[in-house]
């Protein structure tokens, strides 16, 4: 019987592995479900209007859909896109004379008591125009993009007034509308204390409750809200004043938690409902728990220990082991400045121990799950947004394995190819 084939936009076949997550739209992976990738063999997935129609093996679906656009992932793996849950992406400078500081010994924490750090770059950021901090935007993303990367969160609090915190988020609002990477934005306008309210912090905490976190809502220019708290940065009591004022505004909030220090941040993430706590390289046992039970998302940065040279990394293998839902990230921040997901991947890897599949999971949908889009990408399934990367690899054992280059082939963006042997093809909307 002659069956009318669907015509679709676009069929990608032949996967040699098609690594769908499915299942965990829901609740992130956690355990030993980090590890279950729900593989189809010889996978094909079937994509019209931006969006995933089916998914399955290929002669399966090569029997229901043509295609004006047919790819075929022969010898190669087909994953969700790469999303990079933590990163500061906007500002404006560099900071490249702090790589020789740290070398001679002197810390991070340091630096930024003296002026620099941080408190560089948000005056260099200060002085930036609108139009700069998008036109540099673009470039970062464009390179992000062309490593697999289709989603990136993106941290304002380089400006750390109501002026350039909101010019930082306007940044962000335009690239999301600019670029075919969806740039979703965080309010960190808690980064740092600002130099002119050294003397009287609590001051800066009051202007970010009344003044910045209001105007940042109501112009809808943030769905997270972020603070770095930190021994010399913000106390767990700002922090906490911080996150709860913005909960009020609809904020959803994330933290930056025990990084160098311990202060308990993982805990203060389960006490405001944070939807992620961030670095946790000196987490507790009590606020890993926490996180745990709460199903909060342990987002890690494994470069942020090498960049701060005192190497002490979160331990994932505890965490996993414990039923924390883990992420990975880059933490790309002047201090940091990697716009290549697969080094946080293969760095998670060699210095977290995680298995290639946990790692895959933690860039894909527990990512999202950090970022509150689980439901519309981080898995190959029926209805999600056709955001899917092609890697020049025969099987996932292969990711981490092989590293140092860009395994990406192509990536296809709500339903778009937009990076083609390894070249990006359309970088704008
Ligand atoms: O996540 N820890 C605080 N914030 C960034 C670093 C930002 C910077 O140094 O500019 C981080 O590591
Ligand atoms: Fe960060």
């Amino acid at each position: 019987m002659n069956i009318m084939k669907q015509s679709i936009d676009l069929l990608i076949i032949n996967a040699s592995e098609l690594i769908t997550l499915r299942g965990f739209s829901d609740r992130p992976a956690t355990k030993d479900d980090m590890k279950k990738l729900q593989i189809i063999k010889d996978g094909a997935v079937a994509i019209e209007n931006g969006k995933i129609i089916d998914v399955g093996e290929s002669e399966e679906l090569k029997a229901k859909y043509t295609a004006e656009n047919e790819i075929s992932a022969h010898d190669k793996i087909v994953l969700p896109g790469f999303i990079d849950a933590h990163t500061h992406l906007i500002f404006s400078g560099s900071r490249e004379e702090e790589l020789t500081l740290k070398l001679e010994g002197i810390s991070y924490l340091e630096i930024l008591k003296r002026g620099g750090g941080i408190l560089k770059t948000v005056r260099e950021t200060r002085k930036a125009t609108l139009e700069q901090l998008v036109r540099e935007g673009e470039q970062r993303l464009s390179s992000m993009l062309i490593h697999g990367v289709t989603t990136v969160e993106a941290k304002s609090g380089y400006g750390l007034n109501v002026e350039d915190e909101l010019k930082m988020l306007e940044a962000c609002r335009i690239l999301n509308e600019k670029h075919v990477v969806d740039v979703i934005p965080t309010l960190l306008a808690a980064h740092a204390i600002p130099q002119e309210f050294k003397k009287n912090p609590d001051d800066y905490v009051e202007l970010i409750i009344n003044e910045i976190i209001p105007k940042v809502a109501e112009r809808k220019l943030a769905k997270f809200n972020d603070v770095f708290v930190e021994k010399n940065v913000f106390t767990i009591e700002q922090g906490r004043k911080i996150l709860l004022a913005g909960k009020e505004y609809g904020l959803i909030p994330k933290i930056h938690a025990d990084e160098i220090n311990y202060l308990g941040g993982a805990e203060l993430a389960g006490e405001v409902g944070a939807i992620s706590a961030d670095h946790l390289a000196r987490a507790s046992d009590t606020g890993l728990k926490t996180l745990a039970e709460k199903g909060i998302v342990g987002v890690l940065l494994p470069a942020a220990p090498m960049v701060l040279m005192d190497y002490v990394f979160p331990n994932a293998r505890r965490m996993i082991r414990m039923g924390v839902p883990v992420a990975v990230a880059t933490d790309f921040n002047p201090n940091c400045w990697v716009e290549n997901i697969q080094v946080a991947m293969f760095m998670a890897t060699y210095f977290l121990k995680m298995t290639p599949a946990e790692v895959i999971t933690s860039v894909t949908i527990n990512a999202a799950h950090a970022i509150g889009l689980s439901h519309e990408i981080g898995s190959i399934e029926k209805g999600k947004k056709a955001d899917l990367v092609i890697l020049n690899v025969p099987s996932h054992y292969w990711i981490n394995y092989r590293f140092g280059v860009n395994l990406v082939d192509t990536v296809i963006k709500s339903g778009q190819i937009v990076v083609e042997n390894g070249k990006i093809t359309k970088n704008s909307r």
